[in-house]
Order: structure tokens, then sequence, then C-alpha cells
């Protein structure tokens, strides 16, 4: 069986992640999704909130399931029995921290991680934009799952009415 894990923020997922987390569903025959929480950084959604979205968002790969997790990604991969970590390149400059990142997970336990170019349909898409671009009134019907414009739109009026 061959396993591996997509790990991020995914506050929220975009199209961008789907993309990435669809091709690597189709290279393993299990694809764990995994929120790693990082405590020092409030997202916009809650881990609870990010782990729906990203269940709506990928509800017809049979073979993906989405977990969370507060620690080191080497260690939950250790504790599940996963040897790969699959990683999306939108552009050469997301590839310098991702190789640090990559060689210090194979340091710290042998974890192998798989770059998968995005799309370039999808190359200049970010969680921190698309919560830009939707708080500020612009249009992400495009850039992000039907599931994630809805509670972006929901967000944006919740903050519309406050005083
Ligand atoms: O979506 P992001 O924010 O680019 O994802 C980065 C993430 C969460 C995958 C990365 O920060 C991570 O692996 N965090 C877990 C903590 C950890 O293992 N740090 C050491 C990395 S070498």
């Amino acid at each position: 069986m061959r396993r591996a894990v997509c790990p991020g923020s995914f506050d929220p997922v975009t199209n961008g992640h789907v993309d990435v987390i669809n091709r690597a569903a189709g290279l393993y025959d299990e694809l764990v999704v995994a929120v790693l929480v990082n405590p020092g950084k409030a997202g916009l959604f809650s881990v609870s909130e990010r782990m729906d979205l990203l269940r709506e968002s990928v509800a017809d790969l049979t073979n993906v399931t989405v977990d969370s997790f507060e620690g080191l990604l080497v260690d939950y991969c250790t504790a599940h029995e996963i040897p790969v970590i699959v990683k999306g390149l939108r552009a050469v400059s997301d590839f310098e921290y991702e190789l640090q990142m990559a060689q210090m997970n194979r340091e710290l336990a042998n974890v192998e991680t798989l770059f998968v170019p995005t799309a370039p349909q999808v190359g200049h898409l970010s969680s921190s934009l698309v919560k830009q671009i939707a708080l500020f009134g612009g249009d992400v019907s495009r850039l992000v799952p039907k599931a994630v414009h809805e509670r972006l739109l929901a967000h944006r009026d919740q903050a519309g009415k406050q005083p």
C-alpha cells in the first residue's frame, strides 16, 4: 500500500491545493491531507472549519482522507507510517524554502518529499491573496472551491455587520 501525506495550513483550501491533491491522489493508494496547526498563527478559519472545507472540496476522491496535527510533520509521518510528503510548487520562489524543509524532513526521519508543479492556471493562487481579495469585496469564485467561496462570503458579511 503506497501512502503519502499532503500537508499545509489550508487557511483556506484553494483550487491550487485541490489541483495538487487530485494529482497526488492519482499517484498513491492512500493520501492523507493534513492540516498542520501553527499555534503561533491565528488563521481566518478554525482548524475544524479548514478540515470541513477540505472534506467538501475533495469529496469525489475516494482514496483521500483529511486529518489535522499539531507538531512536527515528521512525527505525524512516523506515527502513521507515511514515508512520503507531497508538496506543490507554484514558482521558483517556492523552491528554496521547500527544498530546505524537504532536506530537513529527510534528515530528521528519513521521510522523502515529492514535488508536484502546480498547473499554470493555478500557479498564482495563495490562501493569503484569496483571503485579502475576498475580504475587500473582490470576486474569488473562480479561485476556490464552492464551499470555500460561500464561507468567505459569510465571513465578509459578518465583518461588515460588526460595529
Ligand atoms: O501551507 P503552508 O503554510 O505552506 O504549509 C507549511 C507546513 C504546515 C507544511 C510546514 O510549516 C510544516 O511542515 N509545519 C509543521 C512543523 C514542522 O514540521 N516544521 C519543521 C519543517 S522542516
